[in-house]
C-alpha cells in the first residue's frame, strides 16, 4: 500500500482537544511549576494549540499577561472565544519568525509543537531572541523515539500491516525529539544552564473508542495517516483487520484502560544579551 504525502492537519480544536489536548494538559500542569519563574510575568505561548500550556501558566504562574501564538487559524479563533480575559491575547503566529520585538516578553514557552516547526533551530533562537536577558525559555515535546506509548501502539500496528508507514512514524520522523539533541539547541541557541527531564503522565481510556475515535477525527500526523485509511484502500491492510480482531489485539495489550506518555521537557536562560543576540535569527 502506497502512503500519502501528509500535510498535518491542525483545523479542529474539539478534535485535536480529544486527541492530543487532554494529555498536553496534563503535563502542562507538571511543566509549569518546574519553570519556578516569578510571579506577574509577561509570557509567550508559542504554537499553542487550543491552549493547553496557556491554561496552566494561568493557573499556576500567577501571570501578568499572556500572548499565544499559533498558525491555525481554527484555534486562534477557538481561544478567543473560550478565554475572554484582558490578560490574554491569541493571535495568528510562526514560530520560526516571531511577530514580536526583541525582549517582548520574560518568558517564553513551547508545549509539543516544536518539531511541527520546519527548522527548530530558528525557532528557539527566535524565542531567545524575544526574551528579555534573565528570562526563561523552555518547552516539551513528546518522546515519541521511545515512551509515547499510546503512538507507538498505533504506529507498531500500522507498520506491521504497511510497511511505508515506518516513514511517517513520529519516532522516526521527529528525531529531534530526544533529551540531547533538542538540549544543544537550546545551548546554541545562546541559552545557559540549560535543565532537561522527562514527564510521565499516564492515560487511562474508559474503553476502546475512547483510545481509537480520536485517531479518526483528523489532527496531527497519526489522525492524518488514518484517515486515509478507507476500507476501498486497504483491502489488504487495516480493513482486513476487522474493528473486532483490532479490538482483541487492544484488550490484550498492555494498552488497554491505561498506559503512559512521556514528554521530555527543557529550560534554559537567556544571556545577558549583545547586540548580537538581539538581531533575528
Ligand atoms: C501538537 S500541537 C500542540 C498544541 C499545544 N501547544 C498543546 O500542547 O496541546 C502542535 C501545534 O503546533 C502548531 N504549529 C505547526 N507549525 C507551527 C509553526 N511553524 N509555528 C508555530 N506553531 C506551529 C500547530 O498549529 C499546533 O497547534
Amino acid at each position: 500500500m502506497s502512503v500519502p504525502v501528509l500535510s498535518d492537519a491542525w483545523t479542529s480544536a474539539a478534535a485535536y482537544e480529544s486527541y492530543m489536548g487532554r494529555w498536553s494538559r496534563r503535563v502542562a500542569r507538571e511543566f509549569v511549576p518546574w519553570l519556578a519563574a516569578p510571579a506577574a510575568k509577561t509570557w509567550l505561548d508559542v504554537g499553542c494549540g487550543t491552549g493547553a500550556l496557556t491554561e496552566a501558566l494561568f493557573e499556576f504562574a500567577a501571570p501578568r499577561y499572556i500572548v499565544g501564538a499559533d498558525p491555525s487559524a481554527a484555534y486562534v479563533d477557538y481561544l478567543r472565544r473560550r478565554f475572554r480575559n484582558p490578560r490574554l491575547c491569541f493571535d495568528m503566529g510562526d514560530g520560526q519568525d516571531l511577530n514580536f520585538d526583541d525582549e517582548f516578553c520574560d518568558n517564553t514557552v513551547t508545549a509539543l509543537a516544536l518539531n511541527f516547526v520546519p527548522e527548530p533551530r530558528h525557532s528557539v533562537a527566535e524565542m531567545a531572541r524575544v526574551t528579555r536577558s534573565s528570562g526563561t525559555v523552555a518547552a516539551y515535546v513528546w518522546d515519541y523515539a521511545c515512551e509515547m506509548q499510546m503512538l507507538h501502539y498505533f504506529w507498531n500496528a500500522a507498520t506491521a500491516l504497511d510497511p511505508a508507514a515506518r516513514d511517517l512514524d513520529e519516532g522516526v520522523r521527529f528525531a529531534i525529539c530526544q533529551p540531547e539533541p533538542l538540549a544543544a539547541l537550546f545551548r546554541g541557541a545562546g541559552l545557559r544552564d540549560v535543565a532537561t527531564c522527562a514527564i510521565d503522565v499516564p492515560t487511562v481510556w474508559r474503553d476502546f473508542d475512547d483510545y481509537w475515535s480520536p485517531f479518526l477525527a483528523g489532527q496531527g500526523p497519526v489522525p492524518s495517516y488514518a484517515m486515509t485509511l478507507s476500507e476501498e484502500r486497504c483491502a489488504s491492510g487495516f480493513a482486513q483487520r476487522s474493528p473486532s480482531r483490532r479490538m482483541d489485539r487492544f484488550r490484550s495489550s498492555r494498552a488497554h484502560g491505561r498506559c503512559a506518555v512521556r514528554a521530555d521537557r527543557f529550560r534554559g536562560e537567556v544571556c545577558q544579551k549583545s547586540k548580537s543576540l538581539k538581531t533575528r535569527a
